[in-house]
C-alpha cells in the first residue's frame, strides 16, 4: 500500500497496460481517474476497481486534444482534490513503410503518442507544482531504438524520452519525477492488431518472440504496471529523467 492517500491518472486506462497499470495503483491505494478515447472502456475499467472496494472514476478524453486533456486533468482533481501520479498508456499504432507512409498515419501517431504526452505532462505539471510533488511516467517503447515499419512510432517513442529528461531538469525543484518506461512486446489488443496485420496469428507471434528473447516469454501487462507503480511511488522519489527498458532482455 504504497500510494495510500494519493490520486493517480492514467491515460490509455481503459484497455492493456493503462488498464493493469490501473488496477495495480488502486491496489497498492491510489484513487484513480481512468481517461480513454474510449469513454466506454474507461467506465468499466473504473467499475472493475470500484467492484474490488478501490475508488476509480472513468474520464473520456482525446490526449491529443489540449482543450480535452485540460478538463480530464480539472475533472480529477475536482473528483479526487489532488493529482499525485500521472501514467500516460493512451496509445495507438498505423505502421506502413515510410515511403508509404502517408501524412495522416504520421500526424496521428505523433499527435497520439508525443503530443499527447506532452499535453498531459503540461496540464498536470500545473497542479503538481503547487502541490510541489508529483510523479510523471511516460511510456515509450523498445520500438524508440528503430523498428521496421515504425518511422511514425519510433520517432513518438525516443521524443518522448527527450522529453522526460527535460520535464525532469525542469521540474526537479519541485519535488516533481519524470521517467519513462518502455515496454517490449506486451500482450494487449495492440500487438494482436500487429500479428493480424502481420497475417499470422497471435499465438505464432508469441511464440515466435520467445523463442529468442532472453526471458523466454512476452510480456504481459503487468510486468509493466510494476515498474509504472515503482516510479509513481516514493521508492523512486531520487530518481528522475530514466528510461527503464521493460522487455525481458537487456
Ligand atoms: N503492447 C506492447 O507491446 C507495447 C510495447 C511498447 C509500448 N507500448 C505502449 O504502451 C501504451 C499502451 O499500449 P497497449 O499495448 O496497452 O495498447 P491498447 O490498445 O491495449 O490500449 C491503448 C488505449 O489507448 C486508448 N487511446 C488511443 N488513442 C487515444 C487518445 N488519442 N486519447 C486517449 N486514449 C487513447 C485506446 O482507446 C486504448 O484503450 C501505448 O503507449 C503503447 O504505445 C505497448
Amino acid at each position: 500500500m504504497r500510494l495510500q492517500e494519493k490520486v493517480a491518472l492514467v491515460t490509455g486506462g481503459g484497455r492493456g497496460i493503462g488498464a493493469a497499470t490501473a488496477r495495480r495503483l488502486a491496489q497498492e491505494g491510489a484513487a484513480v481517474a481512468i481517461a480513454d478515447i474510449d469513454q466506454e472502456v474507461a467506465d468499466a475499467a473504473a467499475a472493475g476497481i470500484r467492484q474490488d472496494g478501490g475508488r476509480a472514476i472513468g474520464v473520456g478524453c482525446d490526449v491529443s486534444r489540449k482543450d480535452q486533456v485540460e478538463a480530464m486533468v480539472a475533472r480529477t482533481v475536482s473528483e479526487f482534490s489532488r493529482l499525485d501520479i500521472l501514467v500516460t498508456c493512451a496509445g495507438l499504432i498505423r505502421d506502413n513503410l515510410a515511403h508509404k507512409m502517408s501524412e495522416e498515419d504520421w500526424d496521428l501517431v505523433i499527435d497520439t503518442h508525443l503530443k499527447g504526452s506532452f499535453l498531459c505532462a503540461q496540464a498536470a505539471q500545473a497542479v503538481m507544482v503547487k502541490q510541489r510533488s508529483g510523479r510523471i511516467v511516460l511510456i515509450s517503447s523498445t520500438s524508440a531504438l528503430g523498428n521496421r515499419g515504425q518511422a511514425n512510432y519510433s520517432a513518438a517513442k525516443m521524443g518522448i524520452q527527450g522529453l522526460a529528461r527535460t520535464l525532469a531538469l525542469e521540474l526537479g525543484r519541485y519535488e516533481i519525477t519524470v521517467n519513462v518506461v518502455a515496454p517490449g512486446f506486451i500482450a494487449t489488443r495492440m500487438t494482436e492488431a500487429t500479428a493480424e496485420r502481420m497475417g499470422i496469428t497471435f499465438e505464432q507471434m508469441r511464440d515466435g518472440f520467445a523463442a529468442t528473447n532472453p526471458i523466454a516469454r512476452v510480456g504481459e501487462p503487468e510486468d509493466v504496471a510494476g515498474a509504472i507503480a515503482f516510479f509513481a511511488s516514493d521508492d523512486a522519489s531520487y530518481v528522475t529523467g530514466q528510461t527503464l527498458y521493460v522487455r525481458g532482455a537487456p
